[in-house]
């Protein structure tokens, strides 16, 4: 059975002023179509009821999961469940905590591991490729991600090599290739040699497996992390449920799934077709999923933007005027305004951080 889990533990530092601490990304909205995180979950619906969709979040955001939950369809009923993690150890611990829940309901458990800070359309040929996926997966015992053909030379993605084509688990939509090599985070050096040999697609930070063959690779790859979620495992259910659930916590060593085990499996494949795939990952990504005037300028909200290029201003409240700006960023907020060059919005965390140390 086909069953999904949500990873939306960010912490929101990429798109300040917007995001915050008790507000991160997975709860804004673009373009108007409702928080992404419930963008996410409905995306998956259609193949994947409720029940079978396990939300994992960070402890401080559980409640305006809820409440968007709420918000959805007339009120999503008691599920999905939501695992609340009482702090944020990135995402291989969070999926291995899921997965191990998901594992004790249903031992065959194929999953559908997701990100909630994507875009993606058309919603018709996702489902068609999970559906697919999902079967690749089980059937073949392999770790399953999906490629996106890159165009540019990202450094915040992970890349994946493409290895030997498999005519026989393609299909008329999607090409399937072994993986060679998993890298994720290239400096720019090799992201720009990756883009141009063509042989290298961007890992869309989603991916699906059955639930034996992920605890198998974490085994094989993380042993320390695999011995203290066994006993966790057995405490699931018991008194002691609370306390191994915080020790997990407390010892795991934070990683995410692509350093800790992508990038070491060799039982890695990648489907890839035509699907539009953005990642709404900093102020910058705007400039790909937003409406632009004649010379690149996303204009938003209250702004007035003259003689500028390339350029984003977004005026929440206040009217905001710029005069003759070029690749730059404005926004801003009732309490907080940034004003930053477009090729540093990576940045943006770092004002976070010092935010962080004043307070
Ligand atoms: N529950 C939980 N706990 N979720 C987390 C945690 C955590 O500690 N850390 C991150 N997440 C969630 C984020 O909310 C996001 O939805 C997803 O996991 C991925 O985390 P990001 O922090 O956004 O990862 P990334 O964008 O730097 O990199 C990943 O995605 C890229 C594509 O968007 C990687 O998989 C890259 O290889 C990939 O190219
Ligand atoms: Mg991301």
């Amino acid at each position: 059975m086909l069953y999904s889990l949500i990873m939306a533990g960010g912490s929101g530092t990429r798109f300040w002023p917007m995001s915050r601490e008790l507000f991160p990304k997975q709860f804004l909205s673009f373009e108007a179509e409702g928080p992404l995180l419930a963008r996410t979950i409905d995306r998956v619906l259609p193949l994947i009821p409720e029940e079978r969709i396990t939300l994992v979040v960070g402890a401080s955001h559980a409640a305006e999961t809820r409440r968007i939950l709420q918000t959805m369809n007339e009120g999503l009923g008691r599920h999905p469940r939501i695992i609340a993690e009482p702090r944020s150890l990135n995402t291989l611990p969070a999926i291995a905590v899921a997965a191990l829940s998901i594992l004790r309901e249903d031992p065959e458990a194929v999953i559908a591991v997701m990100a909630s800070d994507h875009m993606i359309s058309p919603q018709d040929n996702f489902l068609a490729l999970l559906q697919h996926a999902a079967q690749v997966a089980q059937n073949e015992k392999v770790l399953i991600t999906f490629g996106i053909l890159p165009h540019r030379p990202e450094t915040g993605f992970g890349y994946l090599e493409l290895g030997d084509s498999l005519p026989e688990h393609s299909t008329g939509l999607f090409s399937a290739r072994r993986v060679a090599r998993f890298v994720e985070k290239p400096n720019m050096e090799t992201a720009r040699r990756f883009v141009e040999d063509k042989n290298h697609h961007w890992n869309s930070g989603m991916f699906v497996f059955s639930a034996p063959v992920f605890f198998e690779e974490l085994a094989r790859f993380q042993p320390e992390m695999s011995a203290a979620l066994e006993t966790l495992a057995r405490a699931l259910g018991t008194p002691d449920e609370r306390r191994e659930i915080d020790r997990f916590y407390r010892t795991t060593t934070p990683v995410s799934i692509d350093y800790g085990l992508m990038e070491h499996s060799t039982r890695v494949w990648s489907l890839s077709g035509p699907i539009d795939w953005k990642d709404v990952g900093s102020w910058s990504a705007l400039d790909d999923i937003s409406e632009k005037d004649g010379r690149g300028n996303v204009i938003l909200g209250n702004a007035v933007v003259i003689d500028s290029d390339n350029t984003i201003v977004r005026a929440d409240k206040r009217v905001v005027a710029a005069i003759g700006l070029k690749d730059m960023i404005v926004v801003d907020t009732d309490d907080a305004t940034l004003i930053c060059a477009k090729d540093q919005a990576q940045k943006v965390r770092e004002v976070v951080g010092q935010l962080r140390e004043r307070n």
